[in-house]
């Protein structure tokens, strides 16, 4: 393995910079998401498996230009996207500028590294400024007023979105710090592929539970502009018509969540919560942004720790979510 962790094959993808033709799609056919289909599920979880990253530092990636990604900077994360769904990008420039540097400047240049993976910005979130980019940092305005995400406190594990209606579901996630907290502000980040083998593996019946088209309802909340988010139900695994991709919508919250009323989906619920708020598996990687480092995923789950911000400059991420996933993948 190479610095970056990265395989024999994968270093040769990144050489001539195509990229494209990583081990998933050697079988153009699989459909291992397929509950039928448990040779091709096989076939494709050994592999996941044992390219899965065991640590942070494999699913770093250099760039020179964040607002300009290399060919060979997309292929690595391309190819990291399809081992983990995720890429932890680090910008070369001086952490102490980037921290300093217009949020004005930043976000062009975050729209333009979306673009190179081909993700679309989702609908406008209720707390979105300046098209689509959200800044995650402690405050009061109206429209982060009281929601844990812009307040010091701890995030429990998600995935973005997951009181969208299924059918907006969340595909593609970037989060880019400027200023990390003086102390705290650890996210742990977990492929839900992995979450999915662990409970395919227990039982497919746990899987099937969970693709319900009424696992998860998220209740209707009424936001401080008066409008009215309706109630959201719908499957935690959406898995696309291929058999070939999954999307998660899932909370570990217990309050404003409600689950469907069967033995199955209590027990893959309880499987997740141990999996998960328990830290039982094994693959759940930690890691806290430093300025100028940022993560773009398929949306994959994670928390965030409580964090303290020294003086009046505190921690600032921003945020961009995407309708789809990052391209290739
Ligand atoms: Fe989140």
């Amino acid at each position: 393995m190479t610095e970056a962790g990265m395989t024999e094959s994968a270093e040769s993808l990144v050489r001539d910079g195509r990229g494209a033709m990583g081990w998933a799609e050697r079988a153009p056919m699989s459909r291992h998401f397929d509950l039928a289909n448990q040779k091709d599920y096989l076939a494709w979880r050994d592999e996941k498996l044992a390219r899965y990253p065991r640590s942070v530092d494999v699913l770093k990636v250099a760039l020179g230009d964040i607002g300009c990604p290399s060919g060979e900077e997309k292929a690595r994360i391309t190819d990291l996207a399809r081992r983990a769904n995720m890429a932890i990008y680090m910008t070369t420039a001086d952490a102490a500028s980037l921290a300093d540097a217009s949020p004005e400047a930043l976000r062009p240049a975050m729209r333009a590294f979306g673009r190179a993976f081909e993700l679309d910005i989702a609908e406008a979130h209720r707390s979105a400024e300046n098209e689509g980019i959200v800044a995650i940092e402690v405050a009061d305005t109206p429209a982060k007023r009281g929601f844990i995400p812009y307040t010091t406190k701890a995030l429990s594990w998600h995935t973005d979105g997951y009181y969208n209606q299924p059918e907006e579901a969340i595909g593609g996630m970037l989060l880019h710090c400027v200023r990390p907290a003086s102390q705290g502000g650890v996210n742990a980040l977990l492929d839900p592929e992995i979450a999915y083998i662990r409970l395919r593996d227990r039982s497919p019946a746990l899987i099937a539970a969970l693709m319900h088209p009424e696992a998860m309802s998220i209740p209707e909340s009424v936001e401080d502009d008066g409008s009215v988010r309706p109630v959201s139900t719908g499957p935690v695994f959406i898995i696309d018509a291929e058999c070939k991709t999954l999307t998660m919508r899932y909370t570990a919250r217990t309050r404003s969540v409600f689950w469907r009323d069967d033995d199955e989906t209590r027990a893959a619920v309880a499987m997740l919560n141990e999996l998960l708020s328990e830290q039982q598996e094994p693959l759940i990687l930690h890691y806290r942004l430093a300025a100028g480092e940022g993560l773009i995923s398929n949306n994959v789950l994670h928390t965030r720790t409580a964090f303290e911000n020294d003086g009046g400059i505190g921690r600032l991420l921003y945020r961009v979510r995407y309708t789809n996933r990052i391209a290739g993948t």
